[in-house]
C-alpha cells in the first residue's frame, strides 16, 4: 500500500482493507503516536465537509504531522481560473500525501494521474467515498464481531449516495444479504448492483422502511442529498421519505446497530440518539483511527 492512491474502495484488495482495519484497532488503543512528525498532509476540500476533513486533520495531528490545505476554494487561485491539474501538481510539491474532496466524479482519479504524491479520495461527487467505507467496515466489524454473512439495510438516497456505493461494493466480499430501501427515484444504480449480482448474493428492494427493521443487523441510514438534485421540486417531493423514530425500534435483533455517515438532516429523530442501537457518533469517531491507519500505511510507516 506504500505510495498507493486510494480512489475507489476496489483499488485495495480485501486483504489490504482488512490490514487497514487491523492497524486502526491498534490506533484506537493508542492514537497519540508521533509517526508523522516529519510529514506534511494536504487536505484540499473543494466541497463542504465536517467529519472527513476534521477527522483526517485530527488523525494527522495526533500523529505529530503538519497539515496544509483549504476547506473551500474562495481564498485560492481556483478563483483565478487555475485548473485542477495545476493545483494538484503544485500542492504535490508541498506535501507527502493529498486528501481531496471534489464535487466532480472522476476528479480524484484524474488527480492521482497527475500527482507525484499519493491521493486519498475524500469523496468525488456521487461516485466513491472509500475512506468512509473503511470506517464503516471497521464499525460493522467492531459492533458485530464479524463482517461475514450479515443482513445490511441501506435506507434513503441509494442513487447519489457515494458512501452507499463504496460500502455495497466492499460488503460484496463478505457474503452480505442486502436490503435496499429507497424511493423509486433513488434506487441503487445498476452499475453498483452489478457487483452484487456478480457475486450471486441476495438483495431485496423496498420502498417502506418498517418491514426491514426486524430483519437486519445493520440499518445504514442516509440523507436525501439536496445538492445532487437539479430540480428542487423533485427534492421537496421526496426529502422526508424516511424518518427513523425511537418507537419504531421495539422489535429489532439485539445486535442491531444504526449507522449513518452523517450529516443527518431529519432522517433520524434525535430521540433515537439515546437508544443503545444508535452508533453514528461512535462511527464518526472511528474515522480518526481508520484515517490514522490509512495515512501511516500509505506513507510506508505501518
Ligand atoms: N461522512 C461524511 O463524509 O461527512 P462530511 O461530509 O461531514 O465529511
Amino acid at each position: 500500500m506504500k505510495n498507493k492512491s486510494l480512489i475507489s474502495i476496489n483499488d485495495y484488495s480485501k486483504e489490504q482493507q482488512i490490514h487497514v482495519l487491523d492497524i486502526a484497532e491498534d490506533f484506537e488503543k493508542n492514537p497519540r503516536q508521533r509517526l508523522l512528525e516529519n510529514y506534511v498532509v494536504a487536505t484540499l476540500f473543494f466541497e463542504p465537509s465536517t467529519r472527513t476533513r476534521l477527522s483526517f486533520e485530527s488523525a494527522a495531528s495526533y500523529l505529530g504531522g503538519k497539515i496544509i490545505g483549504f476547506s473551500d476554494t474562495s481564498s485560492t487561485s481556483v478563483q483565478k481560473g487555475e485548473s485542477l491539474r495545476d493545483t494538484i501538481k503544485t500542492v504535490a510539491n508541498y506535501s507527502d500525501v493529498i486528501v481531496m474532496r471534489h464535487p466532480k466524479e472522476g476528479s480524484a482519479r484524474f488527480a492521482s494521474e497527475v500527482s507525484s504524491v499519493p491521493i486519498i479520495n475524500a469523496g468525488d461527487g456521487a461516485n466513491q467515498h472509500p475512506t468512509q467505507c473503511l470506517l464503516d467496515l471497521y464499525s460493522i466489524r467492531k459492533t458485530q464481531g464479524t463482517l461475514d454473512g450479515l443482513n445490511v439495510a441501506f435506507i434513503g438516497d441509494l442513487k447519489y449516495g457515494r458512501t452507499v456505493h463504496s460500502l455495497v461494493q466492499a460488503l460484496c466480499q463478505f457474503n452480505t444479504t442486502f436490503h435496499l430501501v429507497s424511493p423509486t427515484e433513488l434506487k441503487l444504480p445498476s452499475s453498483v448492483k452489478i457487483h452484487i449480482k456478480e457475486r450471486k448474493l441476495e438483495y431485496f428492494q423496498y420502498t417502506e422502511l418498517e418491514e426491514v427493521i426486524p430483519k437486519v443487523d445493520i440499518l445504514y441510514m442516509t440523507r436525501i442529498q439536496k445538492e445532487r438534485f437539479s430540480d428542487p421540486i423533485e427534492y421537496e417531493k421526496i426529502k422526508n421519505s424516511y424518518i427513523l423514530k425511537n418507537d419504531m425500534l421495539n422489535k429489532t435483533k439485539n445486535n442491531l446497530r444504526i449507522m449513518h455517515p452523517l450529516p443527518r438532516v431529519n432522517e433520524i429523530d434525535e430521540d433515537v440518539d439515546d437508544n443503545k442501537r444508535a452508533y453514528y457518533f461512535q462511527q464518526a469517531l472511528n474515522g480518526v483511527f481508520v484515517r490514522q491507519a490509512l495515512l501511516t500505511s500509505i506513507l510506508g510507516l505501518k
